[in-house]
Formats: structure tokens, C-alpha cells, sequence
């Protein structure tokens, strides 16, 4: 695997406050055109500001950047950052598409990013939380067993054919550079690229169950494997089609199932197929 070291791993939680702070204020932008729409306030969906309209400078063609987030009202104000963060860093912001990934449509949700974004190239897409449900297994976070967390594992299934490389985001980082630099990072024919942390006692991420069973541990025999981020992701999706990589994340969740071989959610069955190829 081919990994990127970037420093989007751990982003500032600052901009997140400050957007909660604005977050109240309906409209009034500055130096944006505003659309005058105003939405009325949900105990449930924040009302945030209109952003600006952000506009390519004139060096740019019209090569899209596909970025896939999941989207969902508890993590808006994140995804709101993020998108933010992304157009404000970008020379070229209307070359970026996003692809939201949500367990079920809500429509105040989608209204929200088009009052804040009339701009934005989106489509949301439903993630079917059928396709997990029964795989996920308790980990010692409650947060990481929401199916929403594995929608990562299947995105390459619910984007469109025709996207071929696509970069996934969390929905709790900024971005600090544009983002077309990481769209271009080399894959060197690997599936995926993400940030990689070799300092970690990779031994951890697993029980003593796993480490115990050769069968199972013997999948790292000729890796050298080192934790990575899948919250940071640019992923080649028609090699990850043709690997099938999904099946093969999944078929770890199974054996997670039957017998306790890791802690955390969505990450160690990642680890398990690609750290260290
Ligand atoms: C990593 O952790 C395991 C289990 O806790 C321990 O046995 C091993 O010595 C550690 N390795 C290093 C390099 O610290």
C-alpha cells in the first residue's frame, strides 16, 4: 500500500467551535451572493450562515475531484467545516464533487448544505445500514459501532461507475492545504493511500486471541504493518472493485463475530486487509 504522511490526520477542533459559534446567525454574508433563503431553525439541523461563493481562478481545466463524506445531523456542523475548509484552501473549488454517503435521507439535512453551499456539486446517497447491521460487533466505543462508520468500506458500491479515484474524509477535520494536492498524491498502483503511522505498537490493535491463532495472524506473514488512518483516504475505486476489497473487509467482521480478534470498529478489519501491502 502505498501511504501519504500528511498532517490531515489530526485536525483542529478551533474551527469547529467557531463555526458553532457563528452557527446561530441566519444569513447576512460577506462578499457572497446571498440567495435570501432562510431557513426556519429544527430542534434538530443548526442553521448556518451562507458561505461565500467560491470560484475558480483562472488556471484551472475542469478535472473533477470526488470527495466522499457521510453525512449525518449529529456531525453536520463537522461536515460544514470541512466543506468550508476545503473551498476556502482549493484554487480550483468548483472542480471539487462531493459524494454524501447517509443511512437515511433527511431532508433538513440536505437543505441545510444547499442554503449554506448553493454552489456545491453533491449528490447524497443512501447507504444501506442493512449491508453491516449484522456484522458490526460491540467495540469499547459506542460511537464506533454506528453503521454510518462502515459506509467507508462500501463506497466504492454506492458512488457511480464512472468515478475512478475518489478521497474519503471523517467529518471532524478542516482541511489547512488544497486539496487537489492529495486528489494527485501517486499511488503507485496501490488501492488505497493514507496517512500512515509506523511509531504505534501495532500488536495493540489486536487481542491475544488473534495473535494466538496462526491461522489468523499469519495474514501479516511478508507485511510489515503499521497503523493507518482510514479517516483520510484517497482510494483507487476501480482497483478496489476488482479486488473486491469489500468482500475481503468483510469477511474479517465475520471472523471478529465468532471470536474477539480486535477492540476498536471499522479500523482493524481495514488494517487486517491492507497495512503493511
Ligand atoms: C508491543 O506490545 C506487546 C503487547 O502488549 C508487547 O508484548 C511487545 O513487547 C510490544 N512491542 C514493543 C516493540 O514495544
Amino acid at each position: 500500500m502505498a501511504f501519504y504522511n500528511s498532517p490531515l490526520g489530526l485536525l483542529s477542533f478551533l474551527l469547529l467551535l467557531l463555526l458553532s459559534a457563528t452557527a446561530t446567525a441566519t444569513t447576512s454574508s460577506s462578499g457572497g451572493i446571498r440567495l435570501g433563503i432562510i431557513r426556519k431553525p429544527t430542534p434538530y439541523v443548526p442553521i448556518f450562515r451562507e458561505a461565500p461563493a467560491f470560484r475558480n481562478g483562472e488556471s484551472c481545466n475542469d478535472n473533477r475531484i470526488h470527495v466522499t463524506m457521510t453525512l449525518d445531523a449529529n456531525y453536520l456542523r463537522g461536515t460544514m467545516a470541512a466543506v468550508l475548509s476545503m473551498l476556502q484552501h482549493s484554487m480550483c473549488p468548483e472542480n471539487v464533487e462531493f459524494h454524501f454517503l447517509c443511512t437515511r435521507f433527511e431532508p433538513d439535512v440536505e437543505a441545510s448544505i444547499k442554503s449554506t453551499f448553493p454552489y456545491l456539486k453533491f449528490k447524497v446517497y443512501r447507504f444501506d445500514s442493512n449491508r453491516v447491521r449484522g456484522k458490526i460487533s460491540k467495540s469499547i466505543r459506542q460511537a464506533l459501532d454506528q453503521p454510518l462508520n462502515y459506509a467507508r468500506i462500501y463506497l466504492a458500491d454506492i458512488i457511480p461507475a464512472d468515478v475512478k479515484r475518489v478521497i474519503y474524509l471523517d467529518s471532524d477535520l478542516v482541511l489547512v492545504d488544497d486539496i487537489a494536492k492529495l486528489w494527485e498524491v501517486d499511488l503507485e498502483g496501490k488501492v488505497l493511500a493514507a496517512p500512515e503511522y509506523c511509531h504505534a505498537n501495532f500488536t495493540k490493535y489486536f487481542t491475544i486471541l488473534f495473535w494466538s491463532d496462526k491461522s489468523l495472524a499469519m495474514t501479516f506473514d511478508g507485511r510489515k504493518p503499521c497503523y493507518f488512518n482510514t479517516g483520510v483516504m484517497v482510494v483507487d475505486v476501480d482497483k478496489w472493485r476488482q479486488g473486491r476489497y469489500t468482500q475481503r473487509v468483510e469477511e474479517w467482521m465475520a471472523v471478529q463475530k465468532q471470536k474477539r480478534i480486535y477492540q476498536l470498529g471499522s479500523l482493524p478489519p481495514f488494517l487486517l486487509v491492507l497495512a503493511g501491502n
